[in-house]
C-alpha cells in the first residue's frame, strides 16, 4: 500500500497515481507566435512577459502599481529582544497614497551580534504577529474572523493568550542565532481572507473600474497578499540594516501560493520559497490530483481572478499551468517542499513543476534541478531549484526551516559574518 493510497482522499479528489490523467503542458520555451526561445535574452525581453501576462489574465489577476510614495513609520523598536540578542521593530507600511488607505504592520527581528545589513526571510503569518512567539513586546494584531452563521467577518484585537501559539512554525531565535532577519505580517492586514465581494482590505482603495462590475482579470486576495509583501520590500530597500539584495520570501500553504506570485511578480526577492504550497501554487493543475482548480475556486471564490472559473473542470484549456510560475522566477533560486502525508497538495504534482522549469533555468545559465527522479522522504535535493518531501503532515516545521536556512547560506554566502 503505497502512502498516497493510506490517507483516504475527500470525494471528488483523487489521490491515486495511476487514476492521473494524461496531459501535454504549454512549453515555458515556445513563444505565442510558435518561435522556439533559445537564447537568454529572447527569454527576458519576449517569452518572460508573455508569461507573467498570461498568470495576471488567467489565474491571480492584475496587481496595481506600488503607492507613489512609500510611507512608513516606526510604531516600536526595543535593542535588547529576546534576551538581548535581537533588535525588534514594528513598522507600520501604508498601502496607498490616500489618507484613508490601510495599513500593514510588518514585525521585524534582527540580530544583534552581527555586521549589518544582514539577510532576511520575509513571510505573512496567519494568526497575527503576536502568536508567531511569546515576546510580550509584540503588539496584539487585530485579527478578522471569518463570516459564520449570518455574521459578517469582523476584526477584533488579539487575545494575551493567542501570544506565542504559531511560535512551532516561527523559529525565531534559530534564525537569529544564523545571523538571519525575521520579517512578519498579519496576512489580514492586507485583506481578510474571506470573500466579501471586495470591499475591505486593499482592494477597494486602488480598484477604479469603469463598471460596476468587476473585469475578469481583477485581481484576487493571493494577489493582494503578493502585492503587500513587495510594499515590505519598498520598505527594506530604506532599512540600512537589512541587506535588501538577500531578502528570501517564504509562505506556507496559501501563503505559499503567495509566496510564489510574489517571487514571479518581484525581482527583488533573491530566494524564493514554497512550503506545501499546493493547487494554485507549486503542484501542477493538468494533473488533478488532490485540490483542482474547480474545489479551490469553489471553496475560496477570492483568492483567483474571476478567469481562472473558466479551468474548473477544464485544466487542459489553462494557457499555463505552474511549471511556468516557477519558471518566472529564473534564474534566482526556488525552493518547492511538500510533506508526504499532504496529498491534498500534490507532493508528486509540486516536484514536477520544478522539474518542468528546469529548462528555463539551464538556459538562464544555473544548474536548474539536480534530480529528474523524485527525491525520497527526508532526502532534500539542493541546486537553483531546491525540493524536499518531509516526513508528516502538511505544516511549516523545523525540519523544514533547517532547510530554508542551509540553502540561505549557500546562496548568500558569508552572510552571517559575526561583528
Ligand atoms: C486549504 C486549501 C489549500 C490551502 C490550505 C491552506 O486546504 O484547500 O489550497 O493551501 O487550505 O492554506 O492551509
Amino acid at each position: 500500500l503505497s502512502l498516497s493510497t493510506a490517507i483516504s482522499a475527500p470525494p471528488d479528489a483523487n489521490y491515486d497515481e495511476a487514476k492521473v490523467p494524461e496531459y501535454t503542458l504549454p512549453d515555458p520555451l515556445v513563444a505565442a507566435d510558435g518561435a522556439s526561445v533559445d537564447d537568454p535574452a529572447e527569454w527576458i525581453s519576449k517569452r518572460r512577459p508573455e508569461i507573467l501576462e498570461l498568470f495576471k489574465t488567467h489565474v491571480y489577476g492584475r496587481s496595481p502599481d506600488a503607492p507613489k510614495r512609500l510611507q512608513y513609520e516606526l510604531t516600536s523598536i526595543d535593542r535588547q529582544a529576546l534576551g538581548g540578542k535581537a533588535t525588534r521593530k514594528e513598522i507600520a507600511i501604508k498601502l496607498g497614497d490616500a489618507p484613508n488607505a490601510p495599513s500593514m504592520n510588518l514585525l521585524l527581528y534582527l540580530p544583534n551580534d552581527v555586521s549589518k545589513p544582514v539577510p532576511v526571510f520575509l513571510g505573512l503569518n496567519f494568526k497575527g504577529n503576536h502568536t508567531i512567539h511569546s515576546d510580550p513586546g509584540i503588539t496584539l494584531s487585530e485579527v478578522w474572523s471569518r463570516p459564520s452563521k449570518g455574521r459578517a467577518g469582523e476584526k477584533k484585537r488579539g487575545s494575551e493568550k493567542s501570544r506565542g501559539t504559531s511560535a512551532s512554525r516561527w523559529p525565531v531565535e534559530t534564525i537569529i542565532d544564523r545571523g538571519y532577519g525575521l520579517g512578519t505580517i498579519y496576512y489580514g492586514d492586507i485583506d481578510p481572507d474571506f470573500h466579501d465581494g471586495f470591499k475591505n482590505g486593499v482592494h477597494p482603495h486602488h480598484d477604479k473600474h469603469e463598471s460596476a462590475e468587476r473585469p475578469a482579470d481583477a485581481w484576487g486576495s493571493i494577489a493582494a497578499w503578493a502585492w503587500g509583501l513587495s510594499r515590505a520590500m519598498d520598505y527594506f530597500e530604506r532599512d540600512d540594516d537589512v541587506d535588501q539584495k538577500k531578502v528570501a520570501v517564504l509562505g506556507h500553504s496559501r501563503l505559499g501560493k503567495t509566496s510564489l506570485w510574489a517571487g514571479a511578480t518581484d525581482p527583488r526577492f533573491a530566494l524564493v520559497i514554497s512550503n506545501d504550497s499546493g493547487c494554485g501554487g507549486a503542484a501542477l493543475s493538468r494533473r488533478r490530483f488532490g485540490e483542482k482548480v474547480k474545489r479551490i475556486n469553489t471553496s475560496f471564490p477570492h483568492w483567483f481572478c474571476g478567469n481562472f472559473d473558466k479551468y474548473n473542470d477544464n485544466e487542459a484549456a489553462l494557457p499555463v499551468d505552474q511549471h511556468m510560475l516557477i519558471a518566472l522566477i529564473a534564474p534566482r533560486p526556488v525552493y518547492i517542499a511538500s510533506a508526504a502525508e499532504d496529498q491534498w497538495a500534490d507532493p508528486r504534482g509540486e516536484f514536477l513543476s520544478g522539474l518542468h522549469a528546469d529548462p528555463v533555468y539551464r538556459l538562464l545559465g544555473t544548474d536548474g534541478i539536480a534530480t529528474k527522479e523524485m527525491p525520497k522522504v527526508d532526502q532534500p535535493s539542493h541546486s537553483a531549484i531546491s525540493y524536499h518531501v518531509r516526513t508528516g503532515k502538511h505544516d511549516l516545521t523545523a525540519f523544514d526551516w533547517g532547510q530554508y536556512l542551509d540553502r540561505a547560506d549557500t546562496i548568500f554566502q558569508g552572510s552571517a559574518t559575526p561583528a
